[in-house]
């Protein structure tokens, strides 16, 4: 049988959005303290998972996720999955966090090309620009009342087609206020359920209000931009002189989004100048460009950050009278990303 089979017919591909959606199965496979093994990996049609009600993944968040993306080559004949490496590597920073143990990365990388691999189908149509979206998920999964780290440990794929979660349109943000996303030593670089759920009713209400995402700036001093609820944080500065700089947040309590890092190493290739740092959240006003970055997000501009206590708002325009930056590097990511630009850094691995 040829590799890749053809997308399915059974999607409406012109309309893919941002949602759960049954396909062939996920892999699984789970460690015990007592083997010190991760068993073979399987491959499970059904999408509900067996576990004890008891497990502390389900009742102290014990639980660490990743988001990455497969996508077809312009033939259709290939797909590659973008930088998986390093979100096994992210994963295993995660995992440490909460007691876990590390899923070894050839494990990491075996389970998530067996997922897409066997849901092939589901891989959008290049033409599309979409991709299909990957999701491991890590989990203390024996029973255990103790809070102390249990016997057996689960970890899974799943796959879905997918577009772009915040649309690819500029978004209007909201500055977060009365909620502290990540606590100065705590656990805000990790990339577990705890660091989300607590932001549910804020982006909800935020949504409710007009704001299609949220913003987070540093709990202790409420000075520095930490990150967005859903993706990280860049700007672009234009200055007179005709130069580009990108300049990315950097505090300690971000998770290390796999788009930023590849979107600063794209502007870098193009000779812009790129700041890794911390960023006032007052330094907002004399950007030129804001922009969200992540795996479900890929790039998405910003056009405007609100922030009501002070009545600020900064805005950012996109269209005729702005170079709109933020283009050159998503076209350029999305390039290398669907096989139309060359893999300069080893990004894509072929399934
Ligand atoms: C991702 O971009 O992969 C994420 O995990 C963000 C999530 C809120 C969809």
């Amino acid at each position: 049988m040829v590799f890749p089979p053809p997308p399915t017919s059974a999607i409406d591909w012109s309309n893919v959005g941002f949602k759960v959606r049954e396909v062939n199965g996920h892999v699984e496979t789970t460690y015990s303290v007592h083997t010190k093994q991760w068993t073979p990996l399987r491959f499970v049609a059904d999408p509900f998972l067996r576990i004890h009600g008891m497990a502390p993944g389900l009742n102290y968040g014990q639980q660490c996720y990743e988001g990455l993306k497969a996508m077809r080559t312009p033939d259709n004949k290939q797909i590659n999955i973008f930088r998986p490496d390093q979100n096994a590597k992210r994963m295993q920073d995660s995992a440490r966090f909460v007691a876990m143990p590390t899923v070894p990365e050839d494990v990491f990388l075996k389970a998530v090309d067996m997922a897409v691999g066997r849901n092939a189908e589901f891989v959008p149509p290049h033409e599309t620009g979409a991709g299909m979206y990957v999701r491991p998920l890590l989990f203390g999964s024996s029973a255990q009342l103790g809070l102390s780290p249990p016997e057996e440990y689960t970890f899974v794929v799943f796959v879905m087609p997918t577009g772009v979660y915040h649309g690819v349109h500029p978004v209007d943000c909201l500055l977060l206020e009365n909620f502290d996303r990540a606590a100065p030593e705590g656990t805000g670089s990790a990339k577990i359920g705890g660091n989300y759920a607590p932001v549910l009713i804020h982006s909800e209400a935020a949504r409710n209000a007009g704001y299609n995402i949220t913003l987070h700036v540093d709990s202790q001093t409420r000075t520095y931009i930490d990150e967005f609820s859903t993706s990280g944080f860049l700007a672009i500065k234009y200055s007179p002189e005709g130069k580009t700089k990108l300049v990315i947040s950097d505090s300690k309590n971000i998770i290390r989004s796999v788009t930023a890092s590849s979107v600063e190493q794209i502007a870098k290739d193009i000779g812009w100048e790129t700041e890794r740092r911390l960023i006032r959240f007052e330094e907002c006003a004399e950007f030129d460009e804001v922009m969200a970055a992540g795996t479900a997000a890929s790039l998405v501009p910003v056009k405007s950050i609100t922030r009501k206590s002070t009545d600020t708002k900064y805005q950012y325009k996109y269209g005729d009278e702005n170079p709109e930056g933020f283009l050159t590097l998503l076209n350029t990511l999305k390039g290398i990303q669907f096989g139309k630009l060359e893999d300069k850094h080893g990004w894509r691995f072929e399934v």
